[in-house]
């Protein structure tokens, strides 16, 4: 899915549907309509029904008949110019996109709005965001009644006049890298076990550094067992199927620039091992691996897009299956550091192999390492699926995140790792143990990962943000992709 640039205008254009944004301020909605009633006659009876104000996401539908060259406009309101943001400019363009798609369009072009403080790049950005990105849907499956609820639109183009042409290119090719990372992690986290497990997920690794530009390497369990990675190992346990570790390789910035160093929790599928999950929701484990498909995706679209900078991605990956070889509580694992841990609860096994990851990050002496993981329910109950919690050692890095956030409206918010948390984790038999009980849940989590950094470190939790049971704008419901648009956001300006 990508979008293209026109110099057509919103009359000539060829499209199934046109979309035209307008304000709710009156003086700006009397003369933007005034304008539109000139050329197309057809929509006066809509406008003076005041069935549309231009209120924000507002949409309504007009059947040209004559003046333009669709058939189809859609009108959609971006509320008052004061509150106007790029998120509501993402968010209109996804609501207008869907109601094309209710209306039989599967070509959709997009007359760009004017946004005070953001520039012709940015809004081209923006409307291709939303637009592409409402169309997601995880069906690949389906071989049988795909599109039951209307089609969707497979043909975007964003329409722009000669002075601005540069710009909203510029707008559409960022757009275009992040819409393939973000798709690239949707796919990869809603896809089951049965066809993304550990060798799969390298494999599919390989084939998006290949497609767009970075380079892939994947250790298997041999290598893995050199590396005395216990903690991925100890999860590995219980599978049939062997562990992998898959390091992703980007230098897009000078050769004396410490890297960047992306970790993502790579769990194909966690059943929650001995200490088994209950059969109600389980399958939602299969995007377990959410973290991981994050930092491939993130890696797919800050290559693709060219960011002058050095990063690196970092997936340990395995099942947690219960089985006659499984780890089992009391068990004592050894990482790569030569740190142990105490096996409270086989069902904390992301915080394990991040932990190896995290051991093996150093080797690249990292200015900043971020590691993003599904890593507790804690985090759905803190903050639900809106926020991602955030923890950490560094509030350089925090400080870049909270302002890709704003940006981006990819939410984190920050949790605190105070010392006196740390008793919850202490083992009688080994340096710490895995879980640290009901209370603070996400926060113990992340002081067990804060164990094996040595380097400006900050953990994003995505449990709840990684997954969705309800659609917003233009995210559809089952996995979202988060993360990939904060982190690029982050990265590109860092
Ligand atoms: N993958 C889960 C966390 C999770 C829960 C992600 C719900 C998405 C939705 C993780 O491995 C896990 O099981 N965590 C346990 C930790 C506990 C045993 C200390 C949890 O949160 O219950
Ligand atoms: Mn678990
Ligand atoms: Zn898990």
């Amino acid at each position: 899915m990508s979008v293209t640039t026109s110099l057509s205008t919103r009359a000539s254009v060829k499209a199934d549907a046109v979309v035209l944004f307008f304000y709710q301020d009156q003086k700006d909605f009397d003369a933007a309509v005034k304008n539109l009633i000139k050329d197309v006659p057809h929509a006066k009876p809509v406008i003076d029904s005041k069935d549309f104000e231009g209120k924000a996401l507002q949409t309504a539908l007009v059947y040209c008949g004559s003046g333009y060259a669709t058939n189809r406009i859609i009108l959609v309101g971006l509320g008052k110019k004061a509150d106007v943001s790029i998120e509501i400019v993402r968010r209109a363009a996804a609501v207008a996109t869907k109601a094309a798609a209710a209306c039989k369009s599967s070509s959709v072009a997009y007359d760009l709005p004017e946004v005070k403080g953001l520039d012709a790049e940015e809004i081209a950005q923006a409307v291709s965001e939303g637009a592409c990105l409402s169309q997601y849907k995880y069906d690949k499956h389906k071989t049988v009644s795909k599109n039951k609820n209307g089609q969707l639109v497979k043909k975007f183009t964003i329409l722009s006049d000669k002075t601005s042409a540069k710009l909203v290119k510029k707008g559409a090719d960022s757009a275009n890298a992040i819409i393939a990372g973000v798709m690239a992690a949707r796919d990869l986290a809603n896809a089951p076990n049965n066809e993304i497990y550990p060798e799969t997920l390298g494999k599919a690794a390989v084939a998006l550094g290949k497609m767009h530009g970075f380079k892939t390497t994947v250790l298997d369990k041999k290598k893995i067992q050199a590396l005395k990675m216990g903690g991925l190992l100890g999860v590995n346990q219980g599978s049939v199927r062997p562990p992998v570790f898959i390091i992703m390789e980007y230098y897009g910035g000078p050769k004396s620039e410490k890297p960047i160093v992306l970790v993502g929790k790579g769990i194909t599928f966690d059943t929650g091992g001995i200490s088994i999950k209950p059969a109600a929701g389980m399958s939602d484990m299969k995007g377990d691996m959410h973290g991981s498909a994050t930092v491939i995706g993130t890696m797919a679209t800050i290559a693709a897009s060219g960011i002058k900078r050095n990063v690196i991605g970092l997936v340990p990956s395995t099942e947690n299956m219960p089985s006659g070889t499984a780890m089992v509580p009391g068990d004592i694992l050894t990482f790569m550091n030569g740190k142990t841990a105490e096996i409270d609860n086989t069902d904390a096994e992301g915080r394990l192999v991040l932990a190896d990851a995290l051991c093996y990050a150093e080797r690249y002496k990292p200015q900043a390492v971020i590691d993003l993981a599904t890593l507790t329910g804690a985090v759905v109950v803190a903050l639900g699926n809106v926020t991602t919690g955030m923890m950490g050692n560094d509030d350089g890095i925090k400080a870049k995140l909270k302002k890709a956030a704003a940006r981006t409206s990819e939410y984190v918010c920050e949790l605190p790792l105070y010392e006196e948390y740390e008793e919850l984790i202490s083992s009688d038999y080994a340096d710490i143990k895995n879980s640290g009980g009901r209370g603070a849940g996400s926060i113990t989590a992340g002081l067990f990962l804060q164990h094996f950094v040595s380097y400006p470190w900050v953990h994003l939790d995505i449990a709840g943000t990684g997954m969705t049971s309800k659609a917003t704008h233009y995210t559809p419901r089952g996995c979202t992709g988060v993360g990939v648009r904060l982190l690029t956001e982050a990265i590109k300006n860092w």
